[in-house]
């Protein structure tokens, strides 16, 4: 029988769709990754595996998989797999596209108006029993409708942000490798990365992370973007460099940033950015409600028995 190994906690009716024809070793465990001795001694003879984004599919795992044929990652992301070592070991690696798109571009509204209406900072106060009451200012924000939205990375969680800006009267523009023709069927108007950052009010980072991206917002990018103007990440971490981040948000180079990612995830009290004012900050929830992260699985999970029965993936990323 071949084996296939699950390294978090899934939906119990995957793992019986599974069970019909394979070996499956779960790792069961929710808050915790699957150690990599663990992983590494567990995928040493199996023929599929289903990953996380927090597990680290590298040539030292491929090389040591000799059985493997599949890779299905639960995460339309798949920086945390080495495609050209997967290449090499003829191992099909699979992501979960379309499936997320709506759930994570939601996320994306979500993050945009709590920062712009500080509903966090709000929220904190009451809780604390520390509101003394109505004022004019009191916990004043900012409005998104009339302003310029720019888009870095107009792909497809990209564009379902677009769709969801038109009932707002904003300007959008986005920066992307090609033009979109989906975000310009939106009114999205394609500018170069200098300018984004000069006129946007809410810049939302939405790309891959490849090469070109890692670390593109920095320093010299913040200092372009208006001191009154909000970032965004709902793409990966590392597209930051998240010191010159937490110093442009303390320092008033920005209003403030509003992420879902971070270049080391899981981030704790000692992070830079923990205990700065303006700074909303979700961990990694991107894709998560439950029919979103169900059918995350369930494509993973037919990835994977396309592939062990000698059919096609249905959403191969090579
Ligand atoms: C992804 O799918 O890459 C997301 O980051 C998961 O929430």
């Amino acid at each position: 029988m071949k084996k296939i190994v699950i390294t978090r906690k899934i939906n119990p009716n995957m793992i019986e769709k599974l069970k019909k024809d394979f070996e499956v070793v779960v790792w069961n465990e929710d808050e915790q990754p699957m150690p990599r001795e663990r992983f590494l001694e567990e995928t040493k003879d199996a023929h599929g595996v289903m990953t996380m984004l927090s597990d680290k599919v590298d040539r030292e795992m491929l090389e040591n998989a000799q059985n493997l044929k599949v890779v299905a990652n639960l995460a339309v992301g798949f920086d945390n797999i080495d495609l050209e070592a997967a290449r090499a070991n003829e191992v099909v690696i699979t992501n979960t596209p379309d499936v997320l798109t709506e759930t994570t571009a939601e996320l994306a509204f979500t993050l945009m108006l709590t920062a712009a209406r500080r509903v966090l900072e709000a929220n904190r106060e009451l809780m604390a029993g520390e509101w003394s009451g109505w004022s004019p200012y009191h916990m004043a924000g900012t409005d998104v409708f009339g302003k310029t939205v720019g888009i870095f990375g107009m792909g497809s969680i990209g564009a379902a942000f677009a769709r969801r800006l038109s009932g707002f009267r904003v300007k959008v523009l986005y920066h992307n490798r090609s033009r979109s023709e989906v975000g310009e069927s939106m009114g999205a108007e394609l500018v170069s990365f200098e300018d984004l950052l000069a006129e946007s009010d809410f810049v939302l980072c939405a790309a891959p992370l490849t090469g070109e991206t890692k670390h593109r917002f920095d320093k010299e990018a913040f200092s372009q973007m208006k001191e009154s103007a909000y970032f965004i990440n709902i793409g990966r971490g590392a597209h930051v460099v998240e010191d010159d981040l937490a110093e442009a948000v303390r320092n008033g180079d920005i209003k403030g940033a509003a992420l879902d990612v971070y270049e080391n995830e899981p981030i704790g009290r000692d992070h830079p950015f923990i205990g700065i004012d303006n700074m909303t900050l979700l961990p990694h929830i991107g894709s998560a409600s439950v029919d979103t992260r169900n059918n995350m699985m369930n494509l993973c999970v037919n990835n994977i028995m396309e592939v062990l029965n000698g059919g096609k993936p249905i959403t191969p990323v090579q």
